[in-house]
């Protein structure tokens, strides 16, 4: 979708359809008593009968009846007046598309981000709303009818004021929302496809078109770097395991990187351990956090971030065979922790300590993971909020805030060193799964022995990776989640800080 911005008089644009926001009263948006009248109270009468009550996502389309230039109205609503956020004009857009597009327009003009708030923040909003709700994934259909037919919006504004800002916003709301688009790709790519090769040459291809450095490291090299953990989750595959390491420099040499380490298991069967049946395609999305880091950097890049930004990615694929890693077996991870193996199918935190442990020649200035880790997160939390856990009170609460401005929303939960009893086992200095109580936290606190002095911080997506009815803005299928959210937390970043 095309997202831009232009100067007119909403009511005298000529355009198939006009996106209007409305809260739970007529009078408290702008404009709306205007098309009122103009209606000849056709939209009072709505309010009056409860047809559309402004409710947050109520969403009803008026003929324009020759009155007005549009020729469709879109109202659609944004609740209570007082209570308008960024993520109510994200959602109220993404509502909007739908509506549109099941009236089959093509292209529509708003005035949704007029509704009130920072001008700025709501513009940038309400495209994002518009662009990422389009999205379907429909490379495997024949049949591409299906798809959201709005396929352009164009935001209004009724001057000509800030017009360099105005299209700035457009520009970089365009961007990044094109590299959340990237990361639903990669996540709704199935396993046959999305191979840790795929990834590999995804990234490789992503760092080529932004002008950043991209490195594979290969099987061979993970033996002489001692990646134990990672090589023994690939033991079992076919697929040969990949390293990615992408760097953007955004800020001076001397400045500590910020270094997002991403889970890329492209399957996780569960390995040994294996995995019920039912469901168990969903494990597509395994490589959700790696996607994200994928999608971020190019983000950074794109949008030119003044920091100095690096992505690990350790990809593999979790699949039992005769090679495959086995409960019982001991691995030296590349720290030198020893870790016994009790449950195949905690393949993730294997790869993630490798990461982390790489990550620490980088000195980061923050090191922060993201990973589909434990379906005990999503007992936890279902898929209102990712898990955070960390080691620094400061890194956990910018993340914390930039989950509420993007609504990307994120829960603390502890990593206490009472957890490690959990996690001690008798034959080696860890084990890679402590049973059933306190999953998510389990493998936070494993993680955390592997981050170093590192500030640092650790997501847990499984239950947010991949979106089971569909949102607003979020269709079905893989959410894009993490890359908005780290996005906003680069974007507080300050040198030295
Ligand atoms: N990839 C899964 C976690 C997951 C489960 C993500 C459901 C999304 C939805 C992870 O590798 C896993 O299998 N974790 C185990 C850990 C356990 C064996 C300690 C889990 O959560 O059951
Ligand atoms: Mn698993
Ligand atoms: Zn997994």
């Amino acid at each position: 979708m095309q997202i831009r911005t232009t100067v007119a008089a909403p009511f005298e644009c000529a355009c198939e359809a006009l996106v209007v926001g409305g809260f739970d009263r007529l009078e408290d948006a702008p404009y709306l008593a205007l098309l009122d009248e103009k209606l000849g109270g056709q939209i009072a009468e709505l309010y009056r009968s409860g047809e559309f009550d402004g409710k947050r996502n109520a969403v009803r389309m008026v003929d324009g009846i020759g009155r007005v230039a549009p020729q469709r109205i879109v109202l659609v609503g944004l609740g209570r007046k007082r209570e308008l956020s960024d993520e109510a004009l994200r959602q109220a857009a993404g509502t909007a598309v739908r509506g549109a597009g099941g009236a089959g327009c093509r292209a529509a003009v708003s005035i949704l981000h007029l509704a009130g708030g920072d001008e700025d923040a709501a513009l940038r909003a309400t495209l994002e709303g518009f662009r990422l709700g389009s999205y379907a994934f429909d490379r495997y259909k024949t049949d591409k009818k299906k798809k959201p037919s709005l396929t352009e919006v164009t935001a209004l504004f009724p001057d000509g004021q800030q017009k360099a800002r105005r299209t700035r916003a457009a520009k970089e709301t365009a961007a990044l929302c094109d590299a959340v688009l990237l990361t639903r790709d990669l996540v709704s790519e199935p396993g046959n496809v999305a191979t840790p090769t795929f990834l590999a040459e995804a990234a490789v291809r992503m760092a080529a078109a932004t002008g950043i450095d991209c490195r594979i490291v290969e099987r061979e090299e993970m033996e002489r770097l001692a990646m134990h953990g990672i090589l023994a989750v690939a033991q079992g595959s076919r697929q040969a395991p990949k390293f990615i390491v992408l760097e953007y420099r955004g800020a001076g040499v001397d400045e500590r990187p910020v270094v997002l380490v991403g889970k890329g298991v492209t399957f996780d069967a569960g390995g040994i351990s294996l995995k019920p049946g039912e469901g168990m395609d969903r494990m597509k999305d395994d490589m959700s956090g790696a996607a994200a880091v994928i999608g971020t950097l190019q983000a950074a890049a794109t949008l030119k971030l003044p920091v100095n930004l690096v992505g690990l990615v350790p990809a593999a694929e979790n699949l039992p065979d005769g090679g495959a890693y086995k409960p019982g077996d001991i691995v030296t991870t590349m720290s030198g922790t020893t870790v016994e193996i009790v449950n195949t199918d905690a393949e993730g935190r294997m790869l993630l300590c490798d990461a982390l442990h790489y990550a620490q020649r980088y000195k980061p200035a923050a090191l922060i993971d993201i990973a589909t880790l434990t379906g005990a997160c999503m007992v936890a939390l279902g898929s209102e909020a990712s898990g955070i856990m960390g080691n620094s009170a400061r890194l956990v609460r910018d993340l914390l805030q930039a989950g509420e401005r993007t609504g990307e929303r994120l829960w603390e939960l502890p990593v206490w060193d009472g957890y490690g009893d959990l996690m001690k086992s008798d034959v080696a200095d860890l084990k890679n799964a402590g049973g059933r109580w306190a999953g998510a936290v389990t493998a936070g606190w494993f993680l955390k022995q592997f981050a170093g002095n590192a500030r640092w911080a650790h997501l847990d997506i499984a239950g947010t990776a991949w979106e089971e009815k569909g949102r607003p803005y979020t269709p079905k299928g893989a959410a894009g989640v993490g890359v908005r959210l780290l996005v906003e937390y680069l974007r507080g970043v300050r040198p030295e800080s």
